[in-house]
């Protein structure tokens, strides 16, 4: 085993111990927050310009446009937006709108997907290249003398790493996921090996509940028994959490019910308990990477443009491509088909029914305020660092809190708390 495999099976035996003791990794304190946060429309704007504005966020894995031409739409919280494969291998991310007076290039369902040569208006007919410069000015002897090179597709800063496609949702940021991700991040996603995989299932839903309320869900290792008593606290354990913080991202390690066989017995120590265990990785600020014995499931939680009780969640699932497997075609999918439907069904019928109702509850104009526990410490490092990207200076981003190893950490403080 190398190195990182090695610390993994450290990481989840200690994950094993926590099971044997009843217990999870714990912060030293609770934190609170309140409604506003998740209901005020000033609280919404501010958090699509300063964070959403600021922060490289995932659009698509690279296998959705793997050829030149293929693109894809979606709603970002500032843009709409064409993230469009070049013909030199490169990505480029246009926002969705004609130059000329304003239309929708690429007709925008929440998540769409096609192929074109070049982006044509359908209101006058003006024609961009895939590139974005401006191809065709239609009946141009009549239009007037203009500046093409001026007039092309706005565009927004894209990068693609660790196989996935980062945009910045601001065309006048600059993008750097490495040094976004900071150096454990970078390095966890690199051995991940993602790049290698392909999106084989990819969604998106439009709820009406605040994006914070989505992700914390899916951060949450402590509704699992009570929220999900005969779907998923079938197949993992509630709040066992081998927690590490890296400073603005963090992971925990979840033991699944097959770990139960190794709670009385040590396990051999070349035995790897990796089929034992979820890895979850919070990417911030509005993604959790999920790693599963044999796949990878990517959740992405978009605020919407305007409102702030609605929000668009996104899932893929990504796995190893068929020729790698022993597989079928037909056996390869029907396998990750059903991975998909025993998915949905758990959002559908127990999650979104769950978190709409939450909104609806924050509403309340005497709500209170609320308190995250010690033990749900991811969620408390998504909101720390929710609260300190929009803390920060302009030109500084919030720049990570030093690492902090394995055990039980306290948060730190939070200067300047979200206004609500
Ligand atoms: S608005 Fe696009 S061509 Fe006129
Ligand atoms: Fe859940």
């Amino acid at each position: 085993m190398d190195e990182v495999a090695l610390d993994r099976e450290r990481r989840i035996r200690r994950a094993l111990q926590l099971l044997r003791e009843n217990t999870t990794d714990k912060f030293d304190d609770t934190l609170t927050f309140t409604a506003g946060e998740h209901v005020d429309p000033v609280v919404a704007e501010r958090e699509r310009e300063l964070i959403f504005g600021r922060v490289p966020t995932i659009v698509a894995h690279s296998s959705e446009i793997p050829q030149p031409y293929d693109f894809v739409t979606l709603q970002l919280p500032r843009n709409k937006v064409i993230v469009a494969r070049q013909p030199d291998g490169g990505v480029k991310t246009f926002v969705n709108l004609c130059r000329h007076r304003g239309a929708l290039l690429e007709e925008e369902s929440f998540t769409g997907c096609g192929r074109a040569r070049l982006f044509s208006c359908p209101y006058h007919r003006w024609s961009y290249n895939i590139d974005g410069s401006l191809r065709t000015i239609t009946r141009g002897t009549t239009f007037g003398d203009i500046d093409k090179s001026k007039q092309g597709l706005i565009e927004l800063p894209t990068e693609e790493r660790h196989g996935f496609i980062w945009v910045v949702d601001n065309a006048n940021a600059t993008i750097d996921v490495q040094n976004w991700l900071g150096p454990d991040m970078d390095s966890i996603l690199e051995g991940y090996g993602l790049a290698d995989l392909v999106a084989v299932r990819a969604e998106g839903f439009d709820e009406p509940v605040n994006w914070k309320i989505m992700q914390d869900a899916f951060l949450d290792g402590y509704h699992i028994a009570y929220a999900h008593p005969n779907t998923a606290a079938k197949h993992i354990h509630t709040n066992v959490m081998a927690f590490e913080d890296f400073g603005r991202h963090c992971r925990f390690i979840a033991p699944r019910k097959t770990i139960d066989k190794w709670i009385d017995v040590d396990p051999p120590e070349d035995e790897s308990l990796v089929p034992h265990v979820t890895e979850t990785q919070f990417l911030g600020p509005c993604h959790t990477l999920l790693k599963q014995p044999d796949h990878y499931q990517l959740l992405t939680f978009r605020p919407d443009p305007v409102h702030p009780d609605r929000s668009y969640m996104e899932m893929r699932l990504m796995v190893p491509p068929q020729e790698r497997t022993s597989l079928t075609p037909e056996k390869w999918q029907r396998l990750w088909d059903k991975n998909w439907e025993i998915l949905l069904a758990v959002l559908h019928a127990e999650d979104f029914p769950l978190l709409r109702a939450s909104q609806t509850g924050m509403g309340s104009k005497d709500a209170g305020t609320m308190v995250m526990g010690r033990n749900e410490t991811a969620n408390q490092v998504f909101h720390r660092e929710v609260r300190r990207i929009m803390a920060a200076a302009d030109d500084e981003i919030a720049p990570p809190l030093p690492a902090i190893s394995a055990g039980v950490v306290a948060p730190p403080v939070v200067e300047t708390p979200v206004k609500s």
